[in-house]
C-alpha cells in the first residue's frame, strides 16, 4: 500500500492503492471516473488515455501508486460552462458511432494539439493519422475522427492566440 496525493481534474486528493493498482482500476474503481475506458488492458488500443502532467498516457499500463505529487486530467475534467473544443468539434463532425473510443481520442488530440502548438510545428491530418496510431475506433473509419482534431486544432490555437 502507498498513499499518493495527486491533483485530479483540478481537485487534490490523497488515498491509499494497492501497489500493483493500475490508474484506470484506480479512476474507475475506486473514484467511478468510468469515462475512462479499458479496450485491451495491454497498451494497444488507447481507449483508457488520460493526461499526466498534461502529457497523454495509458492509464492501463501506469501504475496508480507512482503518480504521487502529479496532476491527472480525466475526460470528466476537460469542460468548463461549456465541452472542450475538442469535444464539440467530435460533436460536430460525427467523431464518433459507438462511443467507446471516444474519450481517449479526445485526451489523446488534446495531447496532440498541445504538442504541437509548443513544438511550433503544424498539425496537418497525415500528422494526425500518424499520431492515432495508439488509438484504436472499430466504427468510424477514422476519417471524422481525423476532421474533428483537425477543426478542434485550429480553434484551440486561435484562442490561444487570442488570449
Ligand atoms: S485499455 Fe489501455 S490501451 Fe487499451
Ligand atoms: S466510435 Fe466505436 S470504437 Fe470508435
Amino acid at each position: 500500500m502507498s498513499m499518493i496525493k495527486i491533483r485530479l481534474n483540478g481537485k487534490e486528493i490523497s488515498r491509499y492503492v494497492d501497489d500493483n493498482m493500475l490508474l484506470v482500476e484506480f479512476l474507475r474503481e475506486e473514484l467511478r471516473l468510468t469515462g475512462t475506458h479499458v479496450g485491451c488492458d495491454t497498451s494497444q488500443c488507447g481507449a483508457c488515455t488520460v493526461h499526466l502532467n498534461g502529457k497523454a498516457v495509458k492509464a492501463c499500463t501506469t501504475l496508480a501508486a507512482s503518480l504521487d505529487g502529479t496532476e491527472i486530467t480525466t475526460i470528466e475534467g476537460i469542460a468548463g460552462d461549456e465541452l472542450h473544443p475538442m469535444q464539440q468539434s467530435f460533436n460536430d463532425h460525427h467523431g464518433l458511432q459507438c462511443g467507446f473510443c471516444t474519450p481517449g481520442m479526445i485526451m489523446a488530440g488534446i495531447d496532440m494539439v498541445e504538442r504541437y502548438k509548443a513544438q511550433g510545428k503544424t498539425l496537418d491530418s497525415a500528422s494526425i493519422r500518424r499520431e492515432l496510431e495508439g488509438n484504436i475506433c472499430r466504427c468510424t473509419g477514422y476519417h471524422n475522427i481525423v476532421n474533428a482534431i483537425d477543426d478542434a486544432a485550429k480553434k484551440m490555437n486561435a484562442s490561444s492566440e487570442n488570449s
